[in-house]
């Protein structure tokens, strides 16, 4: 069994997702035997952000391997056929984001290390993200609508947040980190997702603790399958 470990916070030994995250897969490797983990930190080793020559590279690439939808299909071999190309750093900018995608692939269990930052998630997990949504891959569009394609995998994502956001919280309106995530990992198929929270982290160290203790007992029961 293969579980894929993403960390994003940007604070280090500080973090409380980071916490959360380690807590999570130490508890997933004592009980699954043979587990093998791959490791990412976006903070320290961020992958690209999408940008117009990548886009370029993978319309390319996906019209060379006669993969593109028909309705764009003209537009890019007109700009093809017109010289454009891909140079050797978009090239490898490129090919990261492919393996970022083919990691993800591979994993049967998925554990996401995702702070609020201003509401949202950190932009290094966007851009992680972004890797990930790709037509044929974890998602196609049929007649009848989207079907995701990644359902296989079961995603963990401990959340940690400054304040309260949940269901009865007046600032609920405001959190757009995980119904973010519920919505673009719902989109590609995973159903399999669970929340381990850490609430109220900056309200003082006595909602700190709390909120680590209480995100902590929830780990200490989790199972990989
Ligand atoms: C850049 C930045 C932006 C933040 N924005 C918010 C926010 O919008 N709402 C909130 O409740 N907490 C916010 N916080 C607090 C974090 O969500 C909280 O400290 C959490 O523990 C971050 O996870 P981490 O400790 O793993 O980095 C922010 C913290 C940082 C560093």
């Amino acid at each position: 069994m293969k579980l894929l470990h993403i960390d994003s916070s940007i604070s280090g030994g500080q973090s409380v997702s980071r916490q959360l995250t380690a807590s999570i897969v130490a508890r997933l490797k004592q009980t699954t035997p043979g587990l093998e983990i791959t490791y990412r930190d976006l903070a320290i080793a961020p992958v690209p952000h999408q940008s117009p020559t990548i886009l370029f590279a993978k319309m390319k690439a996906l019209y060379e391997a006669g993969a593109l939808a028909d309705h764009i299909v003209e537009m890019v071999a007109a700009t093809v056929q017109g010289g454009a190309t891909v140079d050797a750093s978009t090239q490898a900018e490129f090919a990261e984001t492919n393996v970022v995608l083919d990691e993800f692939l591979a994993a049967d269990i998925v554990v996401l290390g995702a702070p609020m930052y201003n509401f949202g998630i950190p932009s290094q997990l966007k851009a992680w993200i972004d890797c990930l949504a790709s037509p044929g891959k974890t998602f196609k569009y049929t007649a009848t609508g989207v079907q995701g394609l990644a359902g296989d995998k079961k995603l963990i994502i401990a959340s940690s947040r400054g304040g309260f956001y949940t269901a009865s919280s007046p600032m609920a309106f405001m959190d757009h980190q995980e119904t973010f995530l519920t919505s673009f990992f719902g989109f590609i198929g995973i159903s399999d997702a669970a929340f381990v929270r850490a609430e109220g982290v900056g309200l003082g160290p006595e909602q700190r603790k709390l909120a680590l203790e209480t995100a902590l007992a929830d780990v200490s029961v989790l199972k990989a399958a």
